[in-house]
């Protein structure tokens, strides 16, 4: 049966805010969101954070293979999102002009920006085996975890 990925993005948003609430911690929500991801999301292979630090991406909370420590503004997919500050969907990673593979299994890509007091603070990145695995509504969905992030650092 294909899974009803609104009612999924529902369940998991609700789970997100029960385990964020009440907490600012940027490193335990971070790790808890990943975690969580991790653990709904099927046909995954990593899922984690990237954090904005002076002008570099640096590694978070994350589950997953071991990854890429630092990433340059504007280098691969998470630093084109950074650098854009836009959410970036790519269905297939080996055409994404500078791609950073962290893991050779990864196809498929979604990263999504997040704010902290109205800034850039990082980037959600989430990969997989399979090529197109993320659409819109998977896009739509992370906003909203994401949107519940900022709202429970706020
Ligand atoms: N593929 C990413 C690098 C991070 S890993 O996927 C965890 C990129 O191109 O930015």
């Amino acid at each position: 049966m294909p899974i009803d990925k609104s009612q999924l993005y529902r369940e998991i948003n609700q789970q997100a805010q029960a385990l964020m609430e009440g907490e600012k911690d940027l490193i335990a929500n971070l790790a808890n969101l990943s975690a969580l991801l991790w653990m709904r999301l099927p046909d995954i292979n990593w899922a984690g954070f990237y954090l904005l630090k002076e002008d570099q991406l640096v590694l978070g909370p994350f589950q997953g293979k071991p990854a890429c420590v630092r990433i340059p503004m504007g280098r691969g997919v998470c630093g084109t999102a950074a650098k854009l500050e836009t959410p970036q969907l790519v269905r297939d990673v080996h055409e994404f002009e500078g791609h950073i593979a962290c893991d050779v299994a990864s196809n498929s890509e979604v990263v999504v920006p997040f704010y902290t007091e109205g800034r850039l603070a990082g980037v959600l990145d989430i990969d997989s085996p399979s090529v197109g695995r993320f659409d819109q509504q998977d896009l739509q969905g992370l906003l909203t975890v994401v949107e519940s992030l900022q709202v429970a650092l706020g």
